[in-house]
């Protein structure tokens, strides 16, 4: 039998052992016990608006079919035939009227329902096809976010969102007078733990050093406005591993403060817009294009992060990958989304002035963290003057470690089966 790791000399309140990144049992723990036992984002609605729609994806190490069945029914399946077990589908998105296993033919419904085995009558009576759908997942959506999860019993999506939802809501309104919709993604692996990721897009604190190359290639403008980390921005912990982080507290509400002046890089979207669009309009729009100015993180692996979706996916314990999914106004302005994809590809592309760099720090903790025996990794920044809100919300300034906290405390949960955080 596996001796489960001690979880509880693992983590304190203020630090972490470094071994939580690289010990392999751990990883397993958080691959049954994390996984498999919470709410797991899985698609945005976007991405199968049609029934017959699908895409594939993975809900922590196990492969799933997302499908949109005839009557519009949502569901999320183990991409696993019953019969001996081969994937069933191999596309990443698509339309079809059915799943065809490729290696004897057994068909299955957009629902998971068995509904043709080939020269049946070898099973002579011995194969009820009712008994044999793909196995589904339970599957909740809120405001187009889709998640599933492996546990009957745990809480509902709602109840599990909880305070992160009013930012949920928050965040869609990058649609500006429509529906957001996903616009294609960058997809790469880094060679270090999941967590590390997790930790990232909650930390202000290495903004102004690994993203120098990015400051320093936008206008003076922008610098300033990316230029937080002596603001009026915060860390606040959403309850069940959940944070925000606001780093431009003006771009928090982005219907608000409509009079305010167009920012220089936005001029000429914003004369080109006013061609077909009121000035009411065109600002709206504009500010919708610029994002955010908050990073949500909804634990595990879902980040909506000022203007994109951040998706992480556990591959081993020192591997992980990482989907930039580009999002835009369903139905919105061409120019505008153009805008908002050429923002994404010089911040989070391949060849951007952001990620590439995010990506060296995430390998290098990695790779650092492994030298030595007990040495702790620091979680204590801002807890010193973390306060909390009258909604029980602990809340510290915008490089605090706060979200961070957050996180780990759910995870601790997690894993020791103990109440929720
Ligand atoms: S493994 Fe799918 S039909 Fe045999
Ligand atoms: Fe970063």
């Amino acid at each position: 039998m596996t001796a489960f790791p001690d979880v509880k000399q693992l983590l304190a309140e203020d630090r972490a052992d470094g071994s939580i990144y690289s010990n392999s049992d751990l990883y397993d723990m958080e691959m049954d016990r994390i996984f498999m036992h919470n709410w797991i984002w899985v698609a945005h609605r976007s991405e199968l608006p049609e029934p017959g729609q699908f895409i594939t994806t993975f809900v922590g190490s196990h492969p799933v079919i997302v499908s949109r069945d005839r009557q519009g029914v949502v569901h999320v399946m183990l991409n696993r035939c019953r019969h001996r077990g081969a994937t069933v589908c191999e596309q990443k998105h698509g339309k079809a009227a059915s799943f065809v296993c490729p290696y004897h033919g057994w068909a299955y419904g957009l629902d998971g329902a068995l509904r043709g085995v080939p020269h049946q009558d070898g099973y002579t009576g011995q194969l009820d096809k009712s008994k044999l759908p793909l196995v589904n997942l339970r599957v909740e959506e809120y405001n187009g976010l889709i998640f599933a999860t492996f546990d009957k019993s745990i809480m509902s999506l709602e109840d599990w969102l909880g305070r992160a939802k009013p930012w949920i809501d928050l965040f869609m309104k990058q649609g500006a007078y429509w529906p957001i919709k996903t616009m294609g993604e960058h997809k790469f692996t880094f060679p270090g733990n999941w967590k590390i990721q997790l930790e990232n897009t909650t930390d202000a604190y290495h903004f102004p050093i690994v993203h120098k190359p990015y400051l320093d290639s936008v206008d003076k403008e922008t610098e300033d406005t990316f230029s937080f980390l002596d603001g009026e921005g915060y860390v606040e912990d959403l309850g069940h591993g959940h944070s925000v982080m606001v780093m431009i507290p003006d771009l928090v509400d982005l219907e608000e403060d409509l009079d305010r002046p167009i920012p220089m890089r936005f001029e000429k979207l914003a004369e080109d817009l006013s061609k077909d669009h009121t000035p009411q309009e065109v600002r709206r729009i504009v500010r919708a294009v610029g994002g955010t100015g908050f990073n949500l993180n909804l634990f595990p692996n879902l980040a909506c992060s000022m203007a994109f979706f951040r998706v992480l996916r556990p591959l081993s314990v020192n591997e992980t990958e990482i989907r930039h999914i580009a999002i835009g106004m369903d139905g919105g302005p061409a120019i505008a989304n153009q805008a908002r994809l050429r923002l994404h590809e010089h911040f989070q592309g391949p060849m951007g002035f952001g990620t590439p760099d995010d990506a060296e720090a995430w390998d290098r903790v990695q790779r650092g963290s492994l030298a030595g025996r007990d040495i702790p990794i620091l979680l204590n920044r801002g807890i010193g003057h973390e306060a909390k809100r009258e909604n029980g919300n602990l809340y510290s300034d915008v490089s605090a470690e706060t979200g961070m906290r957050a996180a780990y405390r759910q995870w601790f949960a997690d894993m020791t089966e103990e109440n929720e955080a």
